[in-house]
């Protein structure tokens, strides 16, 4: 809910648990009076302390008054060289050259519904969203900011966006435009990030806040492996279940910045949006920039509580799903079985054995188009090989579909082989600076997605592929980042709108292909979890969560995941062991629980697994099958920390509590083991629930005192427990 104080300009945005408020005061200036526990309201501006500090200046209106200062104020969206020195939301820069952003209240606007921001992923609904779009501008310049926000009471969720309009007669050029700043006016607080590298994406790093700037960036066209767009903002004691914690995340998928300051009077600002690296928009009069989406859910019980509100929220008002009210089929995918080594016969025997244990749909991954037989050739020639597939895909999808299943297919739409048709035909289509040598990555280039025609080239032939068999689902991948990010295709002056551009334009490809295939389920993947972000989940239900399918490894990359992003979203295998990139051996089961912690399939070659391994694997797909609702949309509570307990252990409940499963995986034995007890989480206390099919236990005792957890007879062991209150 949005209540409003006219008179004195206070805006208060309530949501189920929690409060944000901001005011404009005498001097226009918006200030940022509070984000927590929900409360009553009324002007809490009376929070923010004046006093006079050394070298912090005041404002012209201020005359006088050395307690007035930009510098120690909470602002809604800080200023730039005008006495703020803080991290500043905006810079522009006019052709006077002047780099001054002074920002003042001028109007809002109060509307029923959500905002959308065209041609950008953003949070979607109807009335059960409200929006607030308040309107400042700088005076001088004649640059108005329109500051956008969305709140869905429901789900403590607020979001974020900000336009700039050139009100002016010139043009200005916009060096950054964050699309959120949040003041904290506490102090002491923790920034928590997810980092890592290709196929160990999303650990979790916590460290307090110090004097100065913290940031995690990513400069590298995508949202990256190394720093997820998702960041937390918590109490020093903030925990699982206990304590103020502030998520924020950014609904993009480019290059982003996400920066928290611990200021000189120990209030913290966290700044989240494009990243200012190489970025230049030129404005001319009239023109305006969409910052995108940010996200935003406050939590005054801990992640456990964020978490399951941003999973309720990705799901519902943000991931659009083709399968939306069905099940979405549990695949095979035949990369790790068969690399580009592949022919119709190898692809339809996988299929084959696939299809008797209740796999549903079988997925082409890589090497199928084009002269592509290693990783150096082919990108961007999407007809298919017909070495491979003689019969092309008019011949193959039957034969797949008469063992039961359905047809999917993978592309990496972004991408150029030098060794290509394509190439040959449009080398400049190519990212790459004039008279520099390519820098490639896996041996291939970047095509330029900031251009319509190279876009709309891409677009039709994929979409004849699509249209030459019965196709329902895509994986499309991007297997490197940027670098020679320069177009052929814009002047000098504008090449600092190339990495938003390039991003604009993969939206634009996903978004007709939505409209053109809306049956089709797209799997978002960047050589695993490189893209993984909200902005990528508006177009894609779910994304390949790393090229790391290790079940150990996979625990610690999807515990971080799961902070943000849902199990539904996270895309998971059962693969081959020894694993093909850590050379562990777990056992099959094991596999299973933790694949099934996510979209669940399977990634091998399954006439190599032995009848007792098959038998497992169909109990597998039929335990998933039958708890599918549960799992994939269930209350999700983390349970331990891989990262400092030998046991990892996370819970699905439903939404009624009449149901939940826990899932458990030891890691390597050790004699002698403790004896321990899992506590669970999220159930009815005053209800008894019988545990996979045997015992009764009362959810109270459950929760208070836990289960007493089996010893582990060797390393690697999983157990799963089905709740059914009775
Ligand atoms: C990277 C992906 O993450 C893999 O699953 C596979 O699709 C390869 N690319 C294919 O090149």
């Amino acid at each position: 809910m949005i209540a409003l104080d006219q008179e004195n300009k206070i805006f208060t945005l309530h949501t189920k648990h929690t409060t944000y408020q901001m005011k404009a005061d005498h001097n226009r200036v918006l200030l940022h009076t509070y984000y927590g526990s929900r409360v009553g309201g009324g002007d809490l501006s009376r929070l923010i302390q004046y006093a006079d500090r050394g070298f912090s200046p005041n404002p012209s209106e201020a005359e006088g008054d050395r307690t007035y200062s930009l510098d120690t104020l909470p602002q809604e969206y800080s200023s730039c060289g005008v006495g703020d020195f803080r991290l500043p939301s905006i810079e522009f820069e006019p052709v006077d050259g002047s780099r001054l952003a002074d920002l003042r209240y001028i109007g809002y606007e109060l509307k029923k519904g959500k905002y959308s921001l065209p041609g950008l992923p953003a949070f979607f609904g109807g009335d059960e969203w409200e929006t607030l779009i308040i309107h400042l501008i700088d005076s001088t310049c004649k640059m108005s900011v329109r500051l956008y926000y969305g709140v869905l009471e429901s789900c403590d969720l607020i979001t974020r966006a900000v336009q700039v309009v050139n009100e002016g007669g010139q043009r200005v050029q916009l060096r950054r435009c964050a699309s959120l700043c949040l003041d904290f006016q506490q102090g002491d607080m923790d920034l928590i990030t997810f980092d890592g590298c290709h196929a160990m994406e999303r650990g979790l790093h916590r460290a307090p806040l110090r004097p100065g700037v913290q940031s995690v960036e990513s400069v590298r066209g995508t949202s990256s492996h190394h720093h997820n767009p998702f960041v937390i903002l918590c109490e020093h004691d903030a925990s699982e279940d206990y304590g103020l914690c502030c998520g924020a995340m950014l609904v993009y998928s480019g290059n982003f910045l996400a920066a928290a300051e611990r200021t000189q009077l120990e209030n913290n600002r966290l700044l989240l949006g494009v990243n200012p690296y190489h970025f230049c928009y030129t404005l001319g009069p009239g023109e305006s920039f969409t910052a995108p989406e940010a996200a935003l859910v406050c939590s005054p019980s801990g992640f456990g509580q964020m978490s399951r509100q941003f999973h309720r929220a990705i799901r519902e008002k943000l991931v659009r799903d083709p399968c939306q009210g069905r099940r979405r089929p549990v695949l095979i995918n035949n990369w790790e079985a068969t690399e580009f080594d592949f022919d119709a016969e190898k692809l339809v025997n996988i299929a084959k054995a696939a299809a008797p244990l209740g796999i549903e749909l079988f997925v082409m991954d890589d090497g199928w188009f084009g002269h592509r037989d290693t990783d150096r050739s082919g990108l961007g020639d999407w007809s298919v090989n017909k070495k491979k597939l003689p019969g092309g895909l008019e011949a193959l999808v039957p034969r797949v579909k008469e063992l039961g299943m359905s047809f999917g297919i993978w592309i990496e739409p972004e991408m150029v082989s030098e060794d290509s048709a394509l190439y040959r035909a449009h080398p400049d289509w190519a990212l790459g600076a004039p008279g520099r040598p390519f820098t490639r990555g896996r041996s291939q280039l970047v095509l330029d997605f900031s251009r319509r025609e190279v876009r709309d080239h891409i677009y039709e032939s994929i979409r004849g592929v699509l249209n030459s068999a019965d196709i329902t689902y895509v994986k499309w991948d991007m297997n490197r980042s940027l670098t020679d990010v320069w177009s052929a295709a814009l002047p000098a002056g504008r090449q600092g709108e190339l990495f938003h551009r390039f991003v604009l334009g993969v939206y634009d490809i996903l978004e007709r292909m939505r409209r053109d295939f809306p049956h089709i389920l797209i799997e978002g993947c960047c050589g695993g979890g490189g893209r993984f972000d909200a902005g990528m989940l508006y177009y894609t239900p779910q994304i390949w969560c790393s090229d790391n399918t290790d079940a150990i490894d996979r625990l610690r990359i999807q515990y971080g995941t799961s902070f943000c992003y849902p199990v539904s979203t996270m895309g998971a295998h059962v693969s081959a062991v020894p694993n093909a990139q850590t050379g562990r051996i777990t056992p099959i089961e094991t596999r299973g629980v933790v694949a099934m912690a996510g979209t669940f399939g399977y990634e091998m070659d399954l006439n190599h697994t032995t009848p007792e391994e098959k038998e497992i694997i169909k109990r597998q797909t039929a335990f998933f099958k039958e708890h599918y609702d549960l799992i994939q949309r269930g209350d999700y509570y983390r349970l331990s920390d891989p990262f400092t307990d030998p046991f990892t252990a996370w819970q699905q409940v439903s939404a009624d509590r009449g149901e939940a499963l826990v899932s458990m995986v030891s890691g390597s034995t050790h004699a002698t083991a403790p004896f321990r007890r899992l506590r669970l989480k999220g159930l009815d206390p005053g209800a008894v629930y019988r545990v996979n099919g045997g015992e009764c236990w009362p959810g109270d005792v459950l929760m208070a005192a836990g289960w007493p957890m089996p010893m582990p007879t060797g390393d690697y062991q999983s157990i799963q427990l089905y709740l059914k209150a009775e």
